[in-house]
């Protein structure tokens, strides 16, 4: 059985993390210039194989940022998934655009091509897939509908660092690419986030936007309204150090992936994460669905897992479920979100304890079957 209480995610953090952040703190660098910065962005653009990145103080500013850089504006509207962390909507409205909910496909969890393809209108200036859970959308189909109808498209791939489309990296696919490093993504900076792009335009626009849009030939003028979305050199300091280590976190999350699918009794009605034969899934969640959950049956297994000393986490909530976002709901979106969890996954997780947790799965999951 279990041997401690399990959370559902923890950071890993060690000596060199230490080493790094202290070095930062004592050279006194500890706002936003200094050569974690640098360093970090230059490791994170070779990582996403991509020309740019911008650090940024959270994924949510990236997600707008990036947006601004695009001049999305009010009268706009961009094509987000109903299944997603509310950011990704929230950054849209944020512009004075609206966000366009459209349901998901059930096997990648991610935005549905055909049902983007239906709402694309004549305001429609943006898509921005997530790669939901570590594993990258249809890219191919999204960019045929973005080409046709002249559409940027923004990867929200704040929970996929690493993930590849047909052997390509996340955050190199679009116009733009806008990771997170919150304490529980695939490496962290505490709060932080990254802006990725192959675009040298729209990479000098980010950066100025970034600053308050700060004129680079006269100090303190500015000729439209920016942003401090900066990163601190502390925090780039841990960035650096992750990035280090990042073929080792990502490695471990797919170990811990197979561990789960060796000891998870699954069938047609109890499902594991989906890989598409596209992609390579970095699997940021493991995903546990079962068909005969309801919301409140769902809701009931995680409390008996909790007793157990298991952390789970439900799929998120459907955003147009939310006062802000009303609108019918969207089927595979609100059947998924009703019926699915993440199961617990971190570096310092070890088989045996992945074991464990399968088995009071596999135990509580026969205790509560419908006959
Ligand atoms: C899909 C998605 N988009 C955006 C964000 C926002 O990132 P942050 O928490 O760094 O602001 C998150 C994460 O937390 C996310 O999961």
């Amino acid at each position: 059985m279990v041997m401690r209480p399990i959370p559902i995610s923890q950071p890993a953090i060690g000596a060199r993390e230490e080493e790094l952040v202290l070095e930062a703190v004592r050279s006194g660098w500890v706002s936003s210039i200094g050569k974690y910065i640098d360093a970090f962005e230059e490791s994170f653009a070779r990582f996403c194989d991509v020309k740019y990145a911008i650090a940024v103080s959270n994924g949510t500013t990236g997600l707008h940022l990036a947006l601004e850089t695009l001049n999305i504006k009010a009268g706009d509207e961009v094509v987000v998934p109903d299944l997603t962390f509310v950011a990704t909507a929230n950054t849209v409205a944020q512009t004075g655009a609206v966000p366009v909910l459209v349901d998901i496909d059930p096997e990648t969890l991610c935005l549905d091509p055909a049902s983007v393809a239906a709402a694309i209108t004549a305001r429609t200036k943006a898509i921005m897939p997530v790669h939901l859970y570590g594993h990258a959308a249809d890219m191919d189909a999204l960019q045929a509908i973005a080409d046709e109808h002249g559409l940027a498209i923004i990867e929200d791939a704040a929970e996929a660092h690493g993930a590849e489309y047909k052997g390509r990296r996340v955050g190199g696919l679009g116009n733009c690419g806008v990771f997170s490093f919150y304490g529980n993504k695939i490496i962290t900076t505490g709060e932080g986030g990254m802006i990725t792009t192959n675009d040298p335009e729209f990479y000098q626009r980010a950066r100025n936007l970034r600053d308050h849009a700060m004129s680079p030939e006269r100090r303190y003028w500015h000729h439209e309204r920016g942003f401090n979305y900066r990163m601190t050199n502390l925090q780039a300091a841990l960035g650096v150090a992750q990035m280090e280590r990042i073929d080792t976190f990502i490695q471990k999350r797919i170990d811990i992936m197979n561990w789960y699918r060796k000891s998870i009794h699954t069938d047609g009605e109890v499902r594991l994460n989906r890989e598409m034969n596209w992609s390579r899934s970095v699997f940021w969640m493991v995903c546990l669905e079962v068909d005969w959950f309801t919301e409140k049956t769902r809701n009931d297994f995680m409390a008996a897992m909790k007793a157990c000393g298991i952390d789970s986490r439900p799929y998120f909530c459907t955003l147009s479920s939310m006062p802000m976002y009303a609108r019918d709901p969207l089927a595979v979106s609100k059947r998924k979100s009703d019926s699915g969890l993440c199961l617990p996954s971190f570096y310092d997780l070890t088989e045996a304890e992945v074991v464990g947790v399968a088995d009071t799965i596999n135990d509580l999951l026969e205790e509560m079957r419908p006959r």
